[in-house]
């Protein structure tokens, strides 16, 4: 695996903003909850920020610990290291279970003042014309050669006739829909600000073979999903949440 995030790339970026905007001001300690290779972490701290990270793999901690992030094997809702200032759930909400457990332990894990935070996605508003727009972006990347040739998963969204079939079978083994998520979030917090964002441009990062242009092809991308999404062309598959406890 090739680590050296140095630079924050772009779909770190998009969720380093989000959260930025929502912390605490006076933001002690934070917990992130399924860190994946420990990105966001590193940056955080970078930034100030005391982070710690964890992850139920433990590939994915030994990568994030050689990045420079405070990373631990964990399981959510097991994992227990006191109060924090804010929790953040990066796109791994989606995957954890029980939902209520979890989300109930992380209220109980926040300091007074504290908030969740989490970066999300509804892939249950995938529609036909939402993916017909997405596959089309992925044409016109392949036209100019800039994606690699080997996704698996973008080859199977590729398949003209079975594109919604194969959205469907790729997501829904398992995870929470966003109103899950959502429902959940409502019933244990006390405030909670909800906002869609873009995410289809996470599916395409990893397959562009053009490393100079991948941050502005994807920064194109999410822009085109806000703005398409702002006036129903599209749905908009990001979603976001932040909470406030009910004490
Ligand atoms: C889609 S990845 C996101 C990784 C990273 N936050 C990112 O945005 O690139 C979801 C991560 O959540 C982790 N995960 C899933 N269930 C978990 C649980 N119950 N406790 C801790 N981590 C979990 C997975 O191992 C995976 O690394």
């Amino acid at each position: 695996m090739e680590l050296n995030y140095g630079k924050m790339r772009f779909e770190t970026r998009y969720t380093y903003d989000f959260v930025e905007r929502f912390l605490p001001s006076e933001c002690g300690r934070l917990l992130e909850v399924g860190c994946g290779t420990g990105e966001l972490a590193v940056h955080l701290s970078k930034h100030g920020h005391t982070v710690v990270a964890i992850d139920s793999d433990s590939e994915s901690v030994t990568a994030a610990q050689q990045l420079g992030a405070d990373a631990r094997i964990a399981t959510w809702p097991e994992f227990d290291d006191g109060r924090f200032d804010a929790i953040l759930f990066t796109r791994s909400l989606h995957h954890i279970h029980p939902l209520d457990e979890s989300i109930r332990h992380a209220a109980d894990s926040l300091d007074d003042g504290g908030c969740l935070i989490v970066e999300d996605f509804a892939y249950e508003s995938a529609d036909e014309k939402t993916l017909r727009w997405f596959t089309s972006a992925i044409h016109f990347l392949e036209a100019t050669q800039a994606l690699t040739a080997s996704d698996e998963f973008l080859g199977r969204i590729l398949s003209k006739t079975e594109t919604l079939r194969a959205w469907r079978q790729n997501h829904e083994e398992e995870l929470h829909t966003a109103a899950d998520l959502e429902a959940q979030i409502e019933k244990t917090f006390r405030r909670v600000i909800m906002e869609d964002a873009a995410y289809y441009f996470r599916y395409i990062a990893n397959a562009i073979s053009a490393a100079e242009k991948r941050d502005a092809i994807l920064r194109s991308y999410a822009e085109q999903e806000v703005i398409l999404a702002a006036d129903g062309s599209i749905n908009a598959l990001g979603r976001r949440f932040v909470a406030m406890p009910a004490r």
